[in-house]
């Protein structure tokens, strides 16, 4: 156990990322976000996810797939995309459980195949969600529209839920993308923490680690919100060096000079 974390009486570590999602920080307007996106996915329609890093579009997905009863969906999460078209069908039937064997072509069926079974022995959803979509290659991205456009009843045979930086949403507007943004009918924009926000983010992780009280003085996370332009995951950091530091110098209510100078020891100041 840190000995900060010790120091401050907390339990475990307020701001790590392997949290169980219903242990996440939900405010209204990422509420409002996440409900938008499962009622895309359950009406079989697909999504777009953007924001800038580190605003939490992945702890997002992961509450969408927790929100997902198994029974009637499969959620399929792909992230290491920045692969040629090959490489993204060996990465998506992996994920959908089977073995890519044969040429490329030969994977591509394959994967229409197990869609296609998947959907008519049990009705399950499949939803692909791509993360750090931006990435994708260009070819890779023209294949999704190959994707999107197999039907089944006429209803789309799974959910698209791209998630990436804001550029993504650009990229799409342009050039033979555009028909694949015609299909995509939700697009979901995860914005920074107004500074309100980003001292209930830091409440609600503390106590998630057992605080009782607040740690922060209200100027210092005043500052805290500043410095960090309201990215949780800056925030995350930063409030992290905060602690330990404070805690080096026996600092019970953490000020704003030390938030100054906690930040100054990170690499974004
Ligand atoms: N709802 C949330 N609850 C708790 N922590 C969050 C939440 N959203 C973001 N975070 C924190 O911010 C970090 C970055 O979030 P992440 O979803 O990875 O951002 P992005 O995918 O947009 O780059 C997470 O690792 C977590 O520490
Ligand atoms: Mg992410």
């Amino acid at each position: 156990m840190r000995d900060d974390l010790v120091f401050f009486g907390l339990q475990r570590e307020p701001f790590g990322k392997h949290f169980q999602v219903e242990d996440g920080w939900v405010e209204p307007s990422r509420e409002q976000a996440l409900s938008r996106l499962v009622s895309a996915v359950t009406s079989r329609q697909h999504a777009i996810v953007t924001g800038e890093p580190g605003v939490g579009k992945t702890v997002a997905v992961r509450t969408l797939s927790a929100h997902l009863a198994d029974a009637h969906f499969r959620v399929v999460y792909v992230w290491n995309v920045s692969v040629g078209r090959r490489d993204f069908y060996r990465h998506l039937s992996i994920a959908l459980g089977f073995e890519p064997k044969g040429t490329a072509a030969g994977v591509f069926e394959a994967i229409q195949r197990e869609l296609r079974n998947g959907w008519v022995e049990s009705r399950v959803h499949p939803v692909l969600v791509i993360d750090e979509a931006h990435c994708l290659p260009d070819t890779t991205l023209q294949h999704l529209h190959v994707l999107t456009n197999f039907d089944m009843d006429s209803n789309p045979m799974l959910s698209l839920v791209l998630v990436g930086l804001p550029e993504l949403k650009d990229r799409l507007k342009l050039g033979v993308h555009r028909s694949l943004l015609t299909r995509i009918g939700t697009h979901v924009e995860l914005a920074r923490t107004t500074p309100d926000d980003t001292a209930a983010f830091v409440r609600n992780r503390l106590e998630y680690a057992g605080a009782r009280a607040d740690l922060f003085a209200s100027d210092a996370m005043t500052t805290a919100h500043e410095l960090t332009a309201g990215v949780p995951r800056v925030v995350g950091l930063l409030a992290d060096a905060c602690l330990r530091l404070a805690a080096n110098k026996t600092e019970r209510l953490i000020s704003r000079s030390t938030v100054r100078q906690a930040w100054h020891s990170l690499p974004m100041s």
